[in-house]
């Protein structure tokens, strides 16, 4: 477009009349990468240059947490912009417009405002709790994409050192070439995305793109193991479950522990830990299959025109590393909840925020970018039906000015239990089975719990049925090892966390 052509565009737009050929300059496009089970990696163990320079020129948010810590659950809030109690998912198995309500999506909400919309690779969890189609058509304008490659996600493809043998191994490192297919699943959608935005789009677009890894299996192209060394990996600071925690925190991390390689170690249900040399392995592999992500991303963003185009990274949730005893997500740590957040904006300096927001905030701030006229509503609790509504909020005001923004900067998290000991259904308990929720704070010092008694059938919560509290300060205690909340030093702050975690849960209760 010439200049005189986008001049007369910018006035017709202003006077309300934008003819179609004439968006395109004033809406700029989106692409939205979504990694799974990428934990924030902050100990500078690796070299993640590919992420580290989006960080480096957009918006980074160094404490961003999910809503909870398991895929569905995360995404569909991320979403739809509501917390995982307004949808009443904490599994994977309802779709919100059939049980919760009508709501409209992100993609969805570009869709319907002119732009075209694309799904490729894991965006939401595949399944019931997105009909099956991943929310097609209403979120997207063309059938979401999925790698073909992806059926032989669990095949048994790992050679094994010991048993000399093919296993379905959580520790895959492959040779792509020797792949059922000749490629993985990530690869393919990295193609299938650069597509995309090879075409000619007329219309701004909005893009995203699901890795598949660094999830389980751990599997990726085996060169990427030289480059993190075993001797080089670090292990993890506190390897052991802390006497003071209550058991209802803890989950059995099922779905290593079945894997293959690890079912052979014999590792006692539920309290046994990880080997030493083990542990080490499996950090490693995480972040070999880390950095392949990261050279995905790094070719996909050599495709991306960024002075047009809004980039968001982050993950459905975080990972723990053997931190405290666990593996995997399914918990209210830090660890598990705590997600890379990077938003980079056409022409916004870069900068690092670190006063907590939540993966709901990314919706209306998406909207409020969007250069689209549109109020920021928020819901007035979880039987809210607008379809457009939030429960997160703008960041926008945040990223002009960290130090004058006020309000309540603060994330509320959650997850559901069984039983107060854990059992094989303690990671992923279906809503049926659900008894205990335990609902989590994080301010910019603190992380504070309540697991508290749940009803599955009338979605009630009670207070004062309480099966564990917890209390960690991050100024002295970062990998939540230490549970202060007896401590007398802390009665203060324990009750003003607690009435301002009981408030914000309250609201959705009404
Ligand atoms: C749900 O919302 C979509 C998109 O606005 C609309 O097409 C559909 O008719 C709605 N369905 C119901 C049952 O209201
Ligand atoms: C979910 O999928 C089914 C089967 O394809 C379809 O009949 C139904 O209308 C879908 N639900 C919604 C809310 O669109
Ligand atoms: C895309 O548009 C450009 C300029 O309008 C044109 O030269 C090119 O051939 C088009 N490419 C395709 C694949 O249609």
């Amino acid at each position: 477009m010439g200049c005189l052509q986008y001049f007369v565009c910018i006035i017709l737009c202003l006077l309300y009349y934008c003819p179609q050929e004439c968006r395109s300059v004033t809406k700029p496009n989106i692409i939205f990468i979504l990694v799974d089970d990428l934990r924030h990696l902050s100990d500078g163990t690796i070299n993640l240059p590919n992420i580290q320079k989006l960080a480096d020129e957009g918006v980074e948010f160094k404490n961003a947490f999910a809503q909870q810590a398991l895929c569905a659950p995360s995404r569909n809030s991320m979403l739809t912009g509501r917390r995982p109690d307004s949808l009443r998912l904490y599994d994977f198995y309802n779709y919100w417009r059939d049980t919760a309500g009508n709501f409209t999506t992100l993609p969805q909400f570009f869709k319907e405002n002119g732009y075209d919309t694309y799904s490729v690779g894991k965006i939401f969890h595949p399944g019931i709790s997105s009909n099956f189609t991943d929310d097609y058509p209403y979120s997207w304008s063309e059938y979401p994409y999925h790698p073909p490659s992806e059926i032989y996600k669990d095949a048994a493809v790992c050679k094994d050192k010991f048993t000399r043998k093919l296993q379905s191994n959580l520790i895959c490192p492959v040779n792509v070439m020797h792949q059922p297919s000749g490629t993985l699943p990530d690869i393919e959608s990295l193609e299938a995305a650069v597509d995309i935005l090879s075409r000619n789009n007329s219309k701004p677009f909005l893009l995203a793109v699901g890795f598949h890894k660094p999830h389980v299996p751990i599997k990726f192209p085996k060169e990427y193991l030289e480059q993190i060394p075993l001797n080089k990996v670090k292990p993890q600071r506190h390897p052991y479950m802390s006497h003071n925690t209550p058991t209802v925190a803890f989950h059995p991390w099922t779905d290593v522990r079945h894997r293959d390689d690890i079912a052979r170690l014999n590792i006692p249900f539920p309290w046994g830990t990880m080997p030493y040399d083990w542990s080490l392995k499996i950090r490693q592999s995480y972040y070999a299959a880390t950095m392949y992500v990261d050279d995905l991303i790094g070719q996909l963003m050599s495709w991306v025109d960024r002075r047009k185009t809004i980039v968001v990274l982050t993950s459905d949730h975080g990972w723990s590393l053997g931190e405290n005893g666990l593996w995997a997500k399914y918990s209210n740590f830090d660890v598990a909840l705590k997600v890379p957040l990077i938003i980079s904006l056409p022409g916004q300096e870069p900068k690092s925020i670190h006063t907590p927001v939540e993966l709901l905030d990314i919706f209306p701030t998406l909207v409020d970018y969007s250069g689209l006229a549109h109020n920021i509503t928020n819901c007035q609790n979880s039987m809210d039906k607008s379809p457009l509504c939030f429960e997160g909020k703008s960041l926008k005001p945040l990223i002009t000015d960290e130090t004058k923004s006020v309000g309540n900067y603060f994330a509320v998290s959650q997850y559901p239990r069984p039983s107060v000991y854990p059992q094989y259904n303690s990671d992923k308990p279906r809503l049926k089975h659900i008894r205990i929720m335990g609902y989590s704070i994080r301010t910019k010092r603190y992380r504070y719990t309540e697991w508290i008694s749940f009803n599955n059938t009338l979605f009630t919560i009670d207070w004062n049925k309480c099966y564990g509290v917890e209390l960690y300060d991050h100024l002295t205690d970062r990998d939540e090892s230490n549970n202060l909340y007896l401590v007398d030093k802390y009665k203060n702050i324990k009750q003003y966390l607690s009435r301002l975690l009981r408030s914000h849960v309250n609201r959705n209760y009404n």
